[in-house]
């Protein structure tokens, strides 16, 4: 298995995205060469830390001599309170502006350290080293930042691309199953929108994917990496092709929103929304048949998803135009015109939509898996 060195470009210069298995052990020499740090602040989570934090010394090396930082890394210690202290921890430990500061664990610890490292002091450099399926396929890339509040989620947050980002699937084998599934379903997602290739090998290989095979993970996690360098690199601010990034987000965020973020694991919530994507945009006229079924076969061989909620189609769509990504209440959809390509699409009838929300529900047992 290789180690590959992936290029994004960013408003800030351009960055490497070390990627393959071993990718941690180079920790040392690619943070010597990025240049000399005062101090060096590991930012993680206690939980994380446990499965992970002997490994990332070891790959950080002695020279380095880190100092640590911790905070609970669920989602509701996603706030500013969190930012401020660890912003006084950085401070108590004498961080200045030329410190390095790392993020060891998954979205969120990349979330609140991408937002600190950018506060902190005006901006302190950042290297990530994501720990779970979509840190490392997704949030670590592309320097969005940010913290929630009790408004919204990710209202608050900079873009602030990370000066290296080591990505180690080495490091998923410690990953709770169900925060697996969910990235897993963000990885179909780039099949999706951006690479047939990768979906077609998604359906010949997802048990294997979901039973951790060190190569088709790899193969998988460098495939997606490619992608998002690739959509970052020519649209960091999401002004145009960022936002196919969000295919199935439309549905999923406003799932997540009407279950109050207790149901779904992000990625499930993500799972649904692709399969009702998949079935609006055939229902518009813009997705084959053939390949809104596939999409829906391959979702569903993730497994058993917590249930669609039992909420009206008219409260789902409410909650979509009050979506931070909604513009003035106009409905956006990311939608394939056939699988490896994703549009945006803004004028989506409302009766269609309802009607797909009529059926989105019962997404779970319509298409027969189409593989082998
Ligand atoms: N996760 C979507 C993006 O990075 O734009």
């Amino acid at each position: 298995m290789s180690i590959r060195r992936i290029s994004v470009r960013s408003s800030a210069g351009t960055y490497t995205v070390v990627c393959g298995a071993g990718a941690l052990s180079t920790a040392g020499k690619m943070i010597a060469a990025l240049g000399r740090f005062t101090s060096t602040h590991v930012l993680s989570s206690p939980r994380v830390w446990r499965a992970v934090g002997k490994k990332t010394m070891r790959g950080l090396g002695t020279a380095l001599r880190p100092r640590l930082h911790f905070f609970d890394d669920a989602e509701a210690s996603k706030n500013l309170r969190t930012v401020e202290e660890v912003a006084r921890s950085l401070t108590r430990a004498g961080a200045d502006r030329r410190s390095l500061l790392v993020a060891v664990g998954g979205g969120v610890v990349g979330d609140v350290a991408g937002f600190v490292a950018a506060s902190y002091l005006r901006g302190v450099a950042l290297v990530h080293v994501p720990t779970t399926l979509v840190a490392q396929t997704d949030s670590s890339i592309g320097g969005k930042t940010g913290v929630n509040i009790p408004e919204g989620k990710n209202l608050i947050g900079a873009f602030y691309p990370a000066k290296l980002v080591l990505t180690d699937p080495l490091m998923l084998r410690t990953l709770p199953p169900r925060e697996f599934r969910g990235g897993m379903a963000e990885v179909i997602k780039y099949g999706i929108i951006a690479d047939t290739r990768l979906f077609a090998f998604l359906e010949r290989n997802l048990e294997k994917a979901l039973a951790r095979d060190p190569e088709i993970l790899s193969h998988l996690i460098m495939s997606c990496v490619e992608i998002k360098a690739t959509v970052v690199s020519k649209d960091e601010r999401e002004s145009g092709l960022r936002e196919i990034l969000n295919f199935g987000h439309t549905f999923g965020h406003a799932l997540e929103s009407v279950t109050r973020y207790s149901r779904y694991q992000h990625g499930e919530a993500v799972a649904w929304g692709m399969m009702a994507a998949a079935l609006l945009g055939h229902e518009i006229g813009l997705t084959p048949a053939e390949d809104a079924c596939r999409i829906v076969a391959l979702v569903r061989r993730l497994g058993a998803l917590p249930p669609w909620p039992s909420v009206s189609p008219a409260k789902l769509i409410a909650t979509m135009r009050s979506d931070k990504k909604s513009r003035g209440g106009n409905l956006r959809f990311v939608l394939s015109p056939k699988i490896g390509k994703a549009i945006t699409q803004d004028d989506v009838p409302i009766p269609t939509l309802k009607s797909v929300l009529h059926f989105a529900p019962r997404l779970r047992g319509c298409c027969a898996a189409t593989h082998d």
